[in-house]
């Protein structure tokens, strides 16, 4: 098989500063919250560490949406979520083996981000309805989860396949900000650094927080144990 003739070392690419600091630390805490609100899931004794994971992941969410209105311009929306036509010319693009190196996210994998959005959004809230009571919503969330689950495994299966296809070190550009562009790509000229920070310390603030004594769902698993030698069954939101 021929690999494509463009990479990162074509006169036509240059590698300059694109992801400002807060996308790459909101990135960070999806990865880091999806991985332990998995990992805490199934566990009454991990109830309010899978809460703060769920809470953190929507904040970061919420956040990333916000950033993509007022943030640096390869961060908004308006730079990445492009119609059928450019996504269409994209995939052919890829397919003809004619792939090089984005100024942001490719017109395929803006729609990814959006959908990971959308899906961990859901996710969360529905986690937060059925936490809160509702156990419809317990089989929601899990749906939803699951679901989240699989967009993040194409997502990340996406991304390593693009980065080879492109010859685009996509991850450690996520990492470092600095990223493989067309040259004349204006560089992200503010990294916003100190707003990162700010986010990282109230992030570190709420889980602290989160697993003391007045968060809300602390000794959680404690109650709805009793709740379930009291019942004999499940858990209901009035004891
Ligand atoms: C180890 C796992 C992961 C890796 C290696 C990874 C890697 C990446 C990379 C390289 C990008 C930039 C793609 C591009 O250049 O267009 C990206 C974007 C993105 N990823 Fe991931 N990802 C991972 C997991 C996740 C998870 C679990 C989520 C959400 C639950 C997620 C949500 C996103 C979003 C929303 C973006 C857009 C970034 C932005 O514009 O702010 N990723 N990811």
């Amino acid at each position: 098989m021929t690999s494509p003739s463009t990479d990162t070392t074509s006169p036509r690419t240059v590698i300059q500063p694109l992801w400002d600091a807060p996308v790459r630390l909101l990135h960070a805490l999806m990865v880091l919250s999806l991985a332990g609100a998995w990992l805490t899931a199934e566990s009454q004794g991990w109830r309010a560490v899978h809460i703060s994971f769920g809470l953190t992941l929507a904040g970061a969410m919420i956040l990333r949406l916000l950033w993509g209105f007022v943030g640096t311009p390869p961060a908004r929306f308006a730079s990445f979520v492009r119609g059928p036509a450019a996504v269409a010319a994209h995939l052919r693009g890829l397919l003809a083996g004619r792939a090089g190196p984005h100024a942001g996210h490719n017109p395929a994998g803006g729609w990814a981000v959006l959908a990971l959005l959308a899906t961990g959004l859901l996710a969360a809230g529905s986690g937060w309805l059925a936490w809160q009571g509702g156990e419809a919503w317990e089989d929601v969330h899990e749906t939803l989860a699951n679901a989240l689950l699989l967009l993040a495994g194409v997502h990340v299966a996406a991304v390593l396949l693009m980065s080879r296809l492109a010859h685009d070190r996509l991850v450690p550009a996520m990492l470092t900000g600095r990223k493989a562009v067309p040259a004349g790509t204006p560089p992200t000229r503010s990294m916003h650094r100190l707003l990162a920070a700010a986010l990282l310390v109230a992030t570190l603030g709420f889980w602290a927080w989160s697993l003391g004594p007045t968060a809300p769902w602390h000794g959680a698993a404690q109650a709805q144990a009793d709740g379930d030698r009291h019942h004999g069954d499940r858990h209901h939101d009035d004891d």
